[in-house]
């Protein structure tokens, strides 16, 4: 076990190639501005790797009991275990459910269900690592915008860390359950007059002038935690990698993360053939799709609008590093609109699994590539659902009762008088199906 943390790793800018520290708390490249990106000591041959991952599975409690921490080779490696920062996260299912297959017209589709969670979304996978880095280089406080799960998982985190935190959100635009969750773990929490890329812009401003720790997925720490998704779904599948992995796609940070585990993965012997990665925008914000149909010829730029308020983003900050892990991957880029963002959300819903709606955008985008014959009816497929039902249950509302004409798969409650002859009147069909 690694007690006392392994050797040092750096930061390297992922546009001028100028390496940093481990330990500069910088939250981007001092000498160009680009983003950064973590490089770990080598690691051992992949049998001891997974070994060491087997073994830790046995654990019933410790940092190493955790779903990020368990990989801390791959994620963090000179992190002592007395100053990580974990809840514990992750380890989180892999789930077959013959209804959303049939729906999406692909057998073999499994969903990983990062709604499992301790505040209920995948943040809490880079949050811990970041969280833990803040630790360790002193931070005084800790801040990032969101559209409402990195604000969650932040507000938890920091609980935990004992550290003052300042979240940007933007007003009005953040589904019900995140803010709560929100100003119940005791974050300082403030409603912008703006969309997401504002509160980003404002954020990054105010972390620089006020010497305050920024936590969003610009922080190349966070990456390093949201990799996990990815080497835990490997895991499962006893390192025989799928063919696809579909995720939602708003500021793309998840992308970035995607790419970078599946490089280190095969680099590091862990599995020997890469997954093509399928990213899934909502159609109202959805430049990097748009971007995609001309081979990223521009970064684009839009006002953004959708129902899957979690992608709701119109300049996404990880772009670069996003069009890398498309261009390593073979991968695609798409878009779907807010109704079939539903539509798949009400069939994962009813499948008893659950999910915020920008969650659903993977399966509908899974669904939308095999009706293009992009993907196979018996492609082995994975898709991320990163978010809780319980996130935006006012999605669920005005879905199943509020929307008319009413949705194919509405589920509406039907308020009766206290007498069983009202339920039997139901139960034979006299009364109409969600009066
Ligand atoms: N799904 C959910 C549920 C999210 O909350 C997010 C991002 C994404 C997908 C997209 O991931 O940004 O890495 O491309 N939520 C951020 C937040 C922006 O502030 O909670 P991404």
């Amino acid at each position: 076990m690694n007690q006392t943390g392994g050797s040092h790793s750096v930061q390297r800018c992922e546009n001028c190639a100028n390496e940093i520290g481990e330990l500069d708390p910088a939250a981007v490249c001092p000498r160009c501005g680009g983003l950064l990106e973590l490089e770990h000591p080598r690691v051992e041959d992949a049998a001891t790797l997974r070994g060491r991952f087997v073994a830790r599975r046995s654990l019933m409690m410790g940092p190493e009991h955790s779903g990020v921490w368990r990989y801390r080779e791959l994620v963090l490696p000179s992190a002592q275990t007395n100053e990580i920062v974990s809840h514990p996260e992750g380890n989180t299912p892999l789930l077959a459910r013959s209804a959303v297959s049939a729906w999406a017209g692909v057998e073999r589709l499994l969903m990983k269900h990062e709604g499992h969670n301790p505040t209920g979304s995948f943040k809490d996978r880079g949050m811990t690592v970041a969280m833990t880095q803040a630790r360790r280089t002193s931070a005084r406080a800790v801040a990032c915008a969101s559209t409402g799960n990195t604000s969650a998982s932040l507000a938890a985190y920091a609980a935990l860390a004992g550290l003052p935190a300042l979240v940007f959100v933007p007003a009005g635009k953040v589904a019900l359950g995140k803010i709560a969750q929100t100003i119940a773990y005791g974050a300082r929490t403030l409603l912008v007059r703006g969309n997401f890329d504002d509160c980003l812009t404002l954020a990054r401003e105010a972390s620089e002038a006020l010497g305050i720790h920024l936590l969003n997925s610009v922080n190349p720490f966070r990456l390093e935690g949201q990799k996990t998704i990815v080497l835990e779904m490997l895991e499962q599948l006893d390192w025989d990698a799928p063919d696809w992995i579909a995720l939602p796609a708003g500021n793309l940070g998840n992308t970035a993360a995607f790419g970078k585990a599946l490089r280190e993965a095969r680099a590091a012997g862990l599995i020997s053939r890469v997954p093509r990665i399928l990213a899934v925008q909502a159609s109202g914000a959805a430049p990097f799709a748009q971007s995609f149909r001309t081979g990223f010829a521009e970064r684009l730029r839009v006002d953004p609008d959708t129902i899957a308020t979690a992608i709701r983003i119109g300049a996404p900050a990880s772009w670069d590093r996003a069009v890398r892990t498309i261009n390593e991957t073979n991968g695609v880029v798409t878009s779907v609109s807010d109704a079939e963002i539903l539509e798949a959300k009400a069939v994962i819903d009813a499948a008893g699994v659950g999910c915020e709606p920008a969650s659903a955008a993977s399966v509908a985008g899974v669904r939308q590539l095999k009706a293009r014959g992009l993907i196979e009816r018996d492609s082995r497929v994975v898709a991320v659902l990163t978010g809780h039902v319980l996130k935006d249950p006012g999605a669920v509302v005005t879905y199943h009762q509020e929307t008319e004409p009413r949705p194919e798969h509405a589920n509406r409650p039907i308020e009766i008088d206290a007498r069983v002859s009202q339920v039997e009147r139901i139960l034979s069909g006299k009364l109409p199906q969600g009066g």
